[in-house]
C-alpha cells in the first residue's frame, strides 16, 4: 500500500512539474474591495484563509475608502478596459447596473445545488437576483440606524441615553461642557449623509423615509418633514470637533473608543473597529438605534458579483468563492469580525455579542412589522446617480454657511430630477 500510495504521488508530482497535467481545481481569483479599517481587514483575512485552504490564490484588489466610492470608480475602468477582476464588492441596485452592462457571471447552477433561495431571507435573495437569476452572493446584513455610545463619556457628563432628538441635544449640551466631544464625526459625504439618514428616519417615520429616499417623490424630498430632518441634521454639526471634516469613519470611531467623544452616528462595521480593539458591548460601549428609530432597521448588505470571464479556471474560483462565501462557517467567523450578522437564517447566533443578537432580532421583527427599510447612503435604496445627487445636496448644506434648509430641499430635488432623467 505504502509503495502504491508513494509511487502515485511521484507520478502525479512529476507530471505537475512537467506541466503535464495542471492543479485541477485550484484557481487565482482577485477580488474586488474596500476592506481596510483595522475590522474590515480581520474580516476579509477569513475569506482569503478560507479560500487559500482550498488551494486557490487570493489576489487582493483593496481600494481604501469608506462607503466604496472610491473603490467604484477603480472598477468601473478595469471592466471598460476588458479586464474586469474575479469578483467585486457591488451592493443593492447597482447589482441592476451592473447586471444591464451584460458583464455579469449567472450563479444560478451553485445557487440551485446549494440551495440559495431556501437558505437566503426574501428581502436578500431579491437584491442578489438580475433578471430572476442569481448574479451576486451575500456575505452579511449590515444595520446603519445605530448609535455608538461610550457610556463612561456619558457617566462623566451626567447625560443620558437618547431615545429622541429632543433628548440627544439635551445630552450633546452636557456631553460638551463636560469637554468631551459629543459626537465624533467624518466629514465626507457618505458620512454626512449615513448620519442624515438617520435623522431623516427618527423624524419622518418609515413611510416617509421610503417616499423620500425610495420612490424619490418630490413632494416628501421638498416637505416640511425634510426641512425639519435638514434643520437638526445641521445642528448635530455644532457637536462634533474641529478634525472632522475629511476624517476617515474609523478614526472617528476611535475617538469613542478612546473616550475623546461620546457618541457616534454609524452602521455596525463599527462594531468590527470595537472587537478589534477588544472592547466588549455592554460595558466599554453601547449600541443603541438611532433617535427616534427604535423599531427600525436600516439594511445594508454587502454582496460579492462575479464578472463573465472565460475559461475553466475562472468559472472553477468563481464557485469556489460563491459556495465559501455561503457557507456557515464563514458567515459566522466573518461576521463575527465585521460587526454585521449572517446573511444565512440558520447560522447560529450563539458566538455573537448582544448589539449583533439584537441586529438578528430586529432583522427578523422589522420584516414581520414592515420597519425593514433600505439605506439610502449605503446604495441600498437607489441607483448609484441619484445616490450620488442627494449627497451632493446634502454634504453641500451641511458645509455651507447661509443655505437654508428650504433651499436645502429644494436643491435635493432638483439634483435627484437631473439625476433621474
Ligand atoms: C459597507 C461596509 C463597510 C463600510 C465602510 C459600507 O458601505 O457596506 O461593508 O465596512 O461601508 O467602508
Amino acid at each position: 500500500m505504502m509503495m502504491k500510495t508513494l509511487g502515485l504521488s511521484a507520478v502525479l508530482s512529476a507530471a505537475l512539474s512537467a506541466g503535464l497535467i495542471g492543479p485541477a481545481l485550484a484557481a487565482e481569483v482577485e477580488v474586488l474591495h474596500w476592506w481596510t479599517s483595522g475590522g474590515e481587514a480581520k474580516s476579509v483575512a477569513e475569506l482569503k484563509k478560507m479560500l487559500e485552504a482550498k488551494g486557490d490564490t487570493w489576489k487582493d484588489f483593496a481600494v481604501a475608502g469608506g462607503g466604496g466610492e472610491s473603490a467604484m470608480t477603480v472598477l468601473k475602468s478595469r471592466v471598460v478596459s476588458g479586464n474586469p477582476p474575479t469578483a467585486a464588492q457591488i451592493k443593492g441596485p447597482s447589482i441592476q447596473e451592473w447586471g444591464d452592462e451584460g458583464v455579469l457571471a449567472n450563479l444560478d447552477p451553485v445557487a440551485e445545488a446549494e440551495g440559495w433561495d431556501k437558505l437566503l431571507p426574501g428581502v436578500v435573495s431579491e437584491v442578489m437576483k438580475y433578471d430572476g437569476h442569481y448574479v451576486a452572493v451575500p456575505v452579511n446584513v449590515h444595520r446603519v440606524n445605530w448609535l455608538w455610545v461610550n457610556p463612561q463619556v456619558f457617566e462623566k457628563s451626567g447625560a443620558e441615553i437618547p431615545t429622541t432628538w429632543d433628548e440627544f441635544f439635551v445630552a450633546a449640551d452636557k456631553i460638551k461642557a463636560a469637554g468631551f466631544t459629543p459626537v465624533a464625526h467624518g466629514g465626507q459625504p457618505w458620512q454626512d449623509s449615513t448620519m442624515f439618514e438617520d435623522v431623516v428616519l427618527g423624524v419622518g417615520g418609515v413611510d416617509f423615509y421610503r417616499s423620500a429616499f425610495v420612490d424619490l417623490d418630490a413632494d416628501a424630498l421638498n416637505s416640511d418633514t425634510m426641512i425639519e430632518a435638514l434643520e437638526i441634521f445641521k445642528r448635530i454639526k455644532q457637536y462634533t470637533d474641529e478634525g472632522a471634516s475629511g476624517r476617515d469613519w474609523n478614526l472617528a470611531t476611535a475617538m469613542v473608543i478612546n473616550g475623546k467623544a461620546g457618541m457616534q452616528f454609524m452602521g455596525d462595521w463599527a462594531k468590527g473597529e470595537f472587537t478589534a480593539a477588544g472592547q466588549v458591548p455592554g460595558k466599554d460601549y453601547l449600541c443603541v438605534p438611532a433617535p427616534g428609530t427604535t423599531n427600525d432597521f436600516t439594511f445594508n448588505i454587502d454582496s460579492f458579483v462575479m464578472f463573465s470571464l472565460s475559461g475553466d479556471d475562472a468559472g472553477k474560483g468563481q464557485e469556489n468563492l460563491a459556495v465559501t462565501i455561503m457557507s456557515p462557517e464563514f458567515q459566522e467567523i466573518f461576521n463575527l469580525n465585521k460587526g454585521s450578522i449572517p446573511a444565512r437564517l440558520d447560522v447560529s447566533m450563539d458566538k455573537f455579542d448582544d448589539c449583533a443578537k439584537k441586529s438578528n432580532q430586529d432583522f427578523i421583527k422589522s420584516a414581520e412589522d414592515n420597519t425593514l427599510i433600505p439605506s439610502m447612503a449605503h446604495g441600498m435604496s437607489t441607483f448609484s446617480s441619484v445616490q450620488g445627487a442627494i449627497f451632493d445636496a446634502v454634504t453641500q448644506f451641511y458645509n455651507a454657511d447661509g443655505m437654508t434648509a428650504k433651499e436645502a430641499a429644494a436643491n435635493m430635488v432638483s439634483a435627484v430630477q437631473a439625476a433621474r432623467y
